[in-house]
């Protein structure tokens, strides 16, 4: 009765995905990346703040490390070497995931793609997971590309049921996160170790160009946070009332949208080269930056709820493990 749990901790945003010993999935989970030690409890308040324990440290975790005035996230492989970071993201999920009687099983995870090139880097993330939980019985650590395409190649069962271009073909992957950007070929299920890249030019860098417009407009600080939530909902709430943004607000992401597209250009020429090429990751739900993609890569597919397809195609591939355990028995 093993549950099939896919983890990807991203440098913005905590993406768990579950598909429970029937093959059926649960809600996932996304939180921010973002940990601030716990305050002192304040004696009287209705509102009790759930906290994380990882040593004898208490945090505050995910939205609830909003509430601090300086939530901390840990970028690049700085993450992997802190011992309290990634544990406490863990625990903060598992926490959540009990109200739903999640149980153990096996977990797939994932870095980015130019780290897996250096072992050490799968062993310490797995070494921080084992040092949270000992709910899995198995953790596998993998390129994140490769999540992106077996969202779409897997089925719940883990089966494969993409088109034979995924299989067979040579298939670029386009995870667009919050700090990186990451690129890959795939050629017959295989990543090429030499066609590799993970650039420092996620949304975070646009996010905060639009912070700094509204905050000058709005006259009120603003975290990448709020600005992220004003550019999904295209408001932001002044004094208590969701107020629109201002004209052009939107005109950085058009212009982040040109710089992507040329960047892949240099790197993929024409795109011509691969058979089918999918655009991942929270970036892929921002029109103007998919369009600015699709325009010079016109068979470029956004793969469905894109921030939450590399959880899924592990959770997938961890179905498919179990699975294979359990005929194995
Ligand atoms: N529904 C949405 N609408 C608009 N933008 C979104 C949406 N979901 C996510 N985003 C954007 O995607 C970003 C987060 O993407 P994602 O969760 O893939 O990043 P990450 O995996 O945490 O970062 P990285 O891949 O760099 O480690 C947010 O900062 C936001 O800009
Ligand atoms: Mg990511």
């Amino acid at each position: 009765m093993s549950y099939a749990h896919g983890a990807n901790f991203g440098h913005g945003f905590v993406k768990y995905s579950i598909i429970d010993p029937v093959g059926q999935s649960l809600t996932p989970l996304v939180f921010p990346a973002l940990l601030a030690p716990a305050s002192a409890h304040v004696m009287g308040t209705l509102q009790a703040t759930p906290t994380v324990m990882v040593g004898e440290t208490a945090y505050w975790v995910g939205e609830t490390a909003l509430l601090s005035p300086h939530p901390l996230s840990s970028l690049g492989q700085q993450r992997l070497r802190d011992p309290h970071f990634i544990p406490a993201l863990v625990r903060h999920a598992l926490h959540h995931l009990q109200a739903h009687r999640v149980g153990a099983g096996v977990c797939v995870t994932g870095l980015p793609a130019t780290w897996t090139r250096d072992a050490t880097h799968a062993h310490m993330l797995g070494a921080r997971i084992r040092a949270a939980t000992n709910l899995f019985s198995d953790i596998l650590v993998i390129p994140e590309p490769l999540g992106v395409l077996y969202a779409l190649l897997l089925d719940e069962n883990g089966q494969v049921c993409g088109d034979d271009a995924l299989v067979h073909g040579s298939v670029g992957v386009i995870d667009l996160g919050h700090h990186t950007l990451d690129l890959s070929i795939i050629t017959a299920l295989r990543p090429h170790a030499d066609q590799l890249t993970t650039i420092t030019l996620g949304t975070a860098h646009v996010l905060d160009l639009i912070r700094t417009r509204l905050s000058t407009v709005f006259e009120r600080d603003l975290s990448l946070h709020d600005t992220d939530q004003a550019v999904r909902t295209g408001s932001l709430v002044i004094a208590g009332h969701p107020c629109p943004l201002p004209d052009e607000w939107d005109q950085p992401l058009y212009n982040y949208g040109v710089t992507l597209a040329t960047r892949l250009h240099e790197t993929w020429g024409t795109g011509q080269q691969l058979d089918a090429i999918l655009l991942g990751g929270g970036g892929a739900a921002l029109a103007p930056l998919t369009d600015a993609i699709q325009q010079r890569f016109p068979h470029a597919q956004v793969v469905p709820d894109p921030q939450l397809a590399v959880a899924r195609g592990y959770a997938r591939l961890a179905r498919r493990l179990v699975r294979q355990q359990e005929d194995g028995r």
